[in-house]
C-alpha cells in the first residue's frame, strides 16, 4: 500500500513520527509538505499535495497533518472524491473507514499526542469499508459532488 503523507510546519515533527512507523510496518510512503518545523509552510499546499497523490493513484490513500487538522482536511475535501477525515481519536479513524470509506486521514499535531496518532493511523489502514446502507450514503455523497462540483 502506497501512501501519500503531507504536512505544513506545524505538523513537520509528527509527520517525522508517522513517516517512521509506516515505513517500519513495510508502506511505501511518499512524503511531501514542509521541510522543517520553523521554515512556514502552507496547509493548503500540503493538502493539494496529498489530494492529487490519492487522485492520481500515485498514493492508495493519504495522510495530511496541520496544528488542528481542520485547514488541512478542509483543503483535502475541495478535491472531487476525497473523503478526507479529520480524527481526534481511534474510534473516529476507525469509523471513517468502516462508515465513510475515508481516503485520506486527518488530523491536528497540536491536538493529538504520536500514541493517539499511530493507533488512528493504525485503524485507518486496518479497517475495512463495511458497504451495504454506508455504501447507499457514500453513493449520496459523491452524487452530492456530482451536483456541486463546478
Ligand atoms: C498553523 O499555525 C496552523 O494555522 C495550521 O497548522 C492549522 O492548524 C490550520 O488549520
Amino acid at each position: 500500500m502506497k501512501v501519500s503523507i503531507a504536512s505544513d510546519h506545524a505538523g513537520y515533527d509528527m509527520r517525522q513520527l508517522v513517516i517512521k512507523h509506516l515505513t517500519d510496518k513495510g508502506f511505501e510512503v511518499i512524503d511531501g509538505g514542509a521541510v522543517s518545523a520553523t521554515e512556514r509552510f502552507s496547509y493548503v499546499e500540503a493538502g493539494n499535495k496529498v489530494a492529487t497523490d490519492v487522485l492520481t493513484g500515485k498514493a492508495d490513500r493519504g495522510i495530511a497533518i496541520c496544528g488542528t487538522g481542520i485547514g488541512i482536511s478542509m483543503v483535502c475535501n475541495k478535491h472531487k472524491g476525497i473523503r478526507a477525515a479529520l480524527c481526534n481519536n481511534e474510534y473516529m479513524a476507525r469509523m471513517c473507514r468502516q462508515h465513510n470509506d475515508a481516503n485520506v486521514l486527518a488530523f491536528g499535531a497540536r491536538v493529538v499526542g504520536p500514541e493517539i496518532a499511530f493507533a488512528m493511523v493504525d485503524c485507518f489502514f486496518e479497517e475495512e469499508f463495511a458497504g451495504g446502507r454506508h455504501a447507499e450514503r457514500v453513493g449520496q455523497m459523491k452524487q452530492t459532488e456530482e451536483e456541486n462540483f463546478k
